[in-house]
């Protein structure tokens, strides 16, 4: 579970006094937790002792109302590995299985990409009515995992089957969870990210609209099914953090050679996608160009080629993947890179399809493999591609 991402919902049942152990017993396996609480859990369990736990600030309401910020349920699903929602009354599970939105708790439920668990907690005969099975019944259906409730004494007095499943228990259901979904345990991954920036004198340089996001969002996915990831960036905005992460920052293409030098060789797959700049100026001037005459002319000399780089020193176990970004002829102008710089695969998206390149949150890629079989995909947002891709190289290698 090390460096897993854990949303952890909590919702007022008394079992929510029990969510203090659970979060102990996560951060033992050094998984990052985030919590959300409903207002009712805040009866059962202070916030403060959450927060203090989870080492990070509890999210209640939409809204802070100290500062007026809001708290971002869409980026909280993407954030995480798993949403755990535990204990899970009676009340708030009917309100997922219709789609209720009523607070940060369930919005978050609804606009969850990630995948949910949840540890319903109740009374006996609450748990054993029909509404209550054919709500866990439904939220199966849903792709929900469910871990079941258990048998015991309840805070009713009664003794029956409704109990929260112990924090240790849920534990184990975390760990078979993450065990299914580590596809590249034990794999190295090199990823190259974002545009690179070659300077023409110490305040401009020549870059492109490049924004980084394709080859984060692929870092991301690696991270999520276990691999250790080297991601060598040109200048970005994007953030990622992961213990088995190794960021390097560099500009220039130059830089970002070095490092794929010096990395390559351990890393048993390599996915780059960062938009290196074919030329840099000939001569960088140590002061700032002045404007002298109408027209400057600027000579440019060729930048080394990455990947072919890449390409030229794999061995038969290493696996490379390319990225080309067409404006026409894609498929033609794809195949041809990948026969030149001895790739495994080329991910092939084109300005001609709308949604797709720089600078948008969307992505239209078609894979070709070596052999030219093509693989189509639809428009979809980037890290739906970055899954796409992460789980194609899987099936594919
Ligand atoms: N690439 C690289 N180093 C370069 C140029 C490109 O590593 N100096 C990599 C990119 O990261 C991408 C692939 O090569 O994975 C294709 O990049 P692209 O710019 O589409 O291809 P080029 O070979 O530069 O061809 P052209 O610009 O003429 O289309």
């Amino acid at each position: 579970m090390k460096g897993k991402r854990i949303l952890l919902g909590i919702t007022g049942g008394i079992a929510a006094y029990k969510i203090a152990f659970l979060i102990r017993l996560i951060k033992k396996k050094e998984a990052e937790v985030r919590c959300i609480m409903t207002p009712a859990s805040c009866d059962f369990i202070s916030p403060l002792t959450i927060a203090t736990l989870s080492e990070n600030p509890v999210l209640i309401d939409f809204w802070n109302q100290k500062d007026g910020t809001w708290s971002n349920h869409v980026e909280l699903g993407a954030w995480a590995d798993v949403f755990l929602i535990a204990p899970l009354t009676a009340n708030t599970m009917a309100k997922l299985v219709h789609g209720q939105s009523d607070n940060l708790l369930t919005a978050t439920y609804l606009s969850a990409t990630c995948p949910v668990m949840i540890a319903p907690a109740m009374d006996l005969d609450m748990y054993a009515h029909p509404a209550t099975l054919r709500n866990i019944a439904q939220l199966e259906s849903d792709h929900v995992h469910v871990i079941p409730a258990e048998f015991g004494e309840l805070a009713s007095g009664l003794v029956g089957k409704g109990r929260m499943a112990e924090p240790e228990h849920i534990v184990d259901h975390l760990i078979h969870f993450f065990k299914q979904d580590s596809l590249f345990e034990g794999t190295t991954v090199l990823i190259t990210a974002g545009p690179t920036y070659e300077k023409l004198d110490p305040v401009r340089f020549i870059g492109n609209h490049s924004s980084g996001k394709m080859g984060f969002n692929i870092a991301d996915q690696f991270l999520k099914q276990g691999a250790q990831v080297i991601l060598v960036t040109g200048p970005t905005k994007e953030t990622l953090h992961h213990p088995n992460l190794k960021r390097f920052d560099v500009e220039s293409a130059q830089e970002m050679l070095e490092l794929v030098q010096k990395y390559w060789k351990q890393c048993q797959i390599g996915v780059f996608s960062a938009a290196v700049s074919d030329y840099r100026p000939a001569e960088k001037a140590d002061q700032k160009i002045k404007k002298s005459d109408d027209e400057l002319i600027l000579r440019l000399i060729k930048n080394p080629d990455i990947l072919a780089w890449a390409g030229e020193n794999k061995s038969k176990d290493q696996v490379l993947m390319g990225f080309a970004l067409e404006t026409n002829r894609a498929e033609e102008h794809a195949k041809g890179k990948l026969k030149k710089k001895n790739l495994d695969f080329i991910v092939v998206n084109t300005l001609e399809d709308q949604g797709a390149g720089f600078g948008v949150d969307t992505n239209r890629i078609k894979i070709i493999d070596k052999n030219n079989n093509l693989t189509s995909f639809e428009l979809k947002s980037k890290r739906e591609v970055a899954q796409d891709i992460v789980q194609y190289l899987n099936e594919s290698i």
